[in-house]
């Protein structure tokens, strides 16, 4: 068994704010991340698939991949608000722990790929990455 591993790049805004808590609580609990209008980040996307290479030698093409990826996750994130956009994140505070699980859902929504699913990884800056187990 073999992984691909293809790294893509998007921008989005969020805000870390629950209405479980109160505005004091949500301060205190998320910082500066609860500022009330936002904040950007360009985060990066590892999407690893795993299989044996067939007969063309690859696990995957990487354009089926790239579009895939491009068409069921980028499209719907890049530019745009966690808070407001992207409907798998509806109700969910937009940490990058549940943009990982939703791109996984996003994905797996409509997966046609040969090769399995193995995982996610997404960095959010260059101190912190969540990999995401998706096997
Ligand atoms: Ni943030």
């Amino acid at each position: 068994m073999m992984t691909l591993t293809r790294r893509y790049r998007f921008a989005a805004s969020h805000r870390l704010n629950t209405d479980a808590l109160t505005p004091e609580q949500n301060a205190r609990l998320y910082g500066k991340c609860n500022n009330p209008f936002g904040h950007g980040h360009d985060y990066v996307l590892d999407v690893t698939v795993e299989g044996a290479p067939g007969a063309s030698g690859q696990i995957v093409q990487r354009e089926t991949l790239d579009q895939c990826v491009s068409q069921q996750v980028l499209r719907h994130l890049d530019h745009r608000n966690l808070n407001c956009d992207v409907p798998e994140l509806h109700g969910k505070v937009a940490t990058t722990e549940n943009l990982a699980l939703a791109i996984e859902k996003m994905l797996k929504a409509s997966w046609t790929l040969p090769a399995k699913l193995a995982h996610v990884r997404i960095s959010e800056t260059d101190r912190n990455a969540f990999l995401l187990e998706t096997r």
